[in-house]
């Protein structure tokens, strides 16, 4: 009698059988904590804007952010980020509305910190938002972008932002040194609880053309690109030196950016230094998965919690997506 080896060699349909078994062993899943929205925020009052490429985001003014706030509070998602509308009055070549005290920033800032003290709240530290050509940096005689001078405005940025009561300072500028130069500022001037999110890992990519649409800076920055300091999508290595540089300044959290087609970033970065790993589903990310849920090629609820979930799988402790709401919605209550 031959004896023949057990075929198939492991069953592991077995495992997926039923609901109970897929729940018992799924390894990875998404809870509202994970969470971070972000918001634009504009002056005014009652004041709420569409942004056409992005379906279902609005730019807001502060009265009208205030109830969003309260339902993240309630919802459990733990921290919102903040982007602002300037207006074109406000833009100046070397952005100096940026460290305006009394800007829209430090002004939403407070009045989110008096309500809801308990919700984290997260501030962009980039001057593209304030600068006339829409650049996130100081520009010499030939358009390039300045590191250092840039740095120093950065940091009088994220000062402003700290002093106001802002949890999380988020630069998102790409210049060198700026993480080690805001962190020596900010002890220095003992806001030694601040955090910073350090978009470490930041690539010059097209899908950002929308968030440009929502702050206004897409017509400013016309057929000018960011590649000069974002990081090209061709490197892999690189991001883990830039991860490791703003690790040794002083950074308490990075960030991947874009985040779906930059999942393997994610999953080396987090394998290579073990440290709080975030990713940005950016604007142009939604925008895509909104077209074809609103075409009804792709279910959108589906999708959306698929892509999250990837985020978790590929190493990610946390996801900035404009879906923050509507996932928070369909997860379950903390
Ligand atoms: C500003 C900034 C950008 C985004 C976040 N912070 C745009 C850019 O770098 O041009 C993009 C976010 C998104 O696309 O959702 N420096």
């Amino acid at each position: 009698m031959t004896l023949h080896a057990p075929f198939p060699s492991g069953r592991p349909r077995r495992l997926r059988r039923d609901a109970f078994t897929r729940n018992l062993v799924r390894e990875h899943t998404l809870s509202v904590h994970d969470l971070i929205y972000p918001v634009f925020v504009q002056e005014g009052e009652k004041r709420r804007d569409a942004v056409p490429s992005m379906p279902g985001v609005e730019r807001l003014s502060l009265d009208l952010l205030l109830p969003v706030a309260e339902q993240c509070l309630s919802l459990g998602i733990p921290v919102m980020a903040l982007f602002p509308v300037i207006e074109a009055s406000r833009k100046t070549p070397a952005g100096d509305e940026a460290f305006n005290a009394d800007g829209l920033i430090p002004r939403v800032v407070a009045g989110l910190k008096s309500r809801f003290p308990e919700l984290g709240v997260m501030t962009d530290v980039a001057l593209d938002p304030y600068t006339s050509h829409g650049q996130d940096g100081l520009l010499d005689e030939t358009g390039y972008i300045l590191n250092d001078p840039t740095v120093e405005v950065l940091v009088k940025q994220a000062l402003v932002q700290a002093e106001v009561g802002v949890d999380i300072v988020a630069p998102s500028d790409m210049m060198d040194g700026r993480i080690g130069a805001i962190r020596g500022a900010l002890e220095s001037a003992g806001q030694i609880h601040t955090r910073i999110m350090a978009y470490s890992a930041k690539y010059a990519s097209a899908f950002y053309g929308p968030f440009r649409d929502a702050v206004g800076s897409a017509a400013n920055l016309g057929k000018s690109n960011k590649k000069v300091y974002q990081m090209d999508p061709g490197n892999s290595d690189e991001a883990l030196r830039e991860v490791g540089i703003d690790i040794a300044e002083g950074a308490d959290m990075v960030m991947v950016k874009p985040g779906m087609p930059y999942l393997d970033i994610v999953r080396r970065v987090k394998d290579e230094f073990r440290v709080p790993t975030f990713a940005y589903q950016v604007s142009g990310e939604y925008a895509m998965l909104k077209a074809a849920a609103q075409n009804g090629w792709l279910d959108h609820d589906a999708v959306m919690m698929e892509s999250l979930l990837a985020f978790k799988r590929a190493g990610a402790d946390g996801v900035l997506t404009y879906f923050a709401l509507d996932a928070a919605r369909l997860l379950p209550k903390p």
